[in-house]
């Protein structure tokens, strides 16, 4: 995938990030998922030094800098959600750089205790590249723990609550959208299967420790769904994983 896909992408979520102020951030793992509060899958944070992989508006920095977290570092591609995660931490000490994740952007290596992802990994044109940077950071024993959508999710559709599988899992590459969030901001979005994510991390040197589909948070338990064909719905999400998370440890 080339740079212009990078800059195309920066330039769409540069004009839709007033759309994602405060969504997918911790203790929220993507749309109607389990929570941090549920799967506990951070450890102690207090004291720890923590990088915010695609930061977005840093609403998930502020979560850990409520958590006790001794340093905060962000990477976004996006000059727009750098800005509004900057007025989010306002107050705070963070270090937040504006540049792609599969590019090494001077981030100090062998460092962190904890790096994670909410909602941004699978926007990288380089996996490879960005999982490998990503273990870097990391101390010895450091935590990596990211959530996506479900790779299966972007096949899903459904048609008056039935649900069937459109175009073809087994093709990897990208999928392009003229619009995004309503507006006219082209995005293209890579499509990986789960093993590619898996395969990669362990070309990366890290361990996996734990793989979840998440289930439907226990905050939505008795609220009643309504069949809806929308692409994320608590329909759907009580019949198939809207998100993945996996954690993984260097070691
Ligand atoms: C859904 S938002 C993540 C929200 C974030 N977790 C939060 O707590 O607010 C996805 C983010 O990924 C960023 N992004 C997209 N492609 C990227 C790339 N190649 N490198 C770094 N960030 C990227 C976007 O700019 C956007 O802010």
């Amino acid at each position: 995938m080339s740079n212009d896909v990078l800059k195309q992408n920066k330039k769409s979520w540069d004009k839709v990030a007033h759309h994602f102020n405060g969504k997918d951030a911790l203790p929220s793992y993507g749309p109607f998922a389990q929570t941090e509060d549920e799967l506990r899958l951070f450890d102690e944070i207090v004291a720890k030094k923590v990088l915010d992989i695609g930061c977005g508006s840093g609403h998930s920095l502020k979560y850990m800098a409520d958590q006790g977290a001794s340093e905060l570092w962000g990477i976004d591609l996006s000059e727009a959600q750098i800005q509004t995660a900057k007025e989010t931490l306002e107050g705070l000490e963070a270090h937040l750089v504006c540049s792609p994740m599969e590019e090494d952007c001077g981030m100090p290596k062998h460092y962190f205790d904890v790096v994670y992802s909410i909602y941004a990994i699978g926007w990288t044109t380089n996996l490879s590249a960005a999982f490998k940077l990503i273990h870097s950071y990391l101390k010895p024993g450091g935590s990596f723990i990211f959530s996506w959508d479900h790779p299966l999710y972007a096949h899903l559709k459904s048609h008056n609550g039935q649900i069937y599988l459109e175009g073809a899992y087994q093709d990897e590459g990208v999928i392009k959208y003229p619009n995004f969030k309503g507006e006219e901001a082209p995005v293209v979005i890579p499509k990986r299967k789960m093993a590619t994510y898996i395969n990669e991390l362990i070309r990366a040197g890290f361990t996996i420790e734990s793989v979840i589909e998440s289930d439907v948070s226990a905050n939505l338990d008795g609220v009643s769904e309504e069949i809806s064909d929308q692409y994320y719905s608590l329909y759907k999400a009580r019949r198939f994983p809207t998100t993945m998370i996996i954690k993984s440890v260097k070691s």
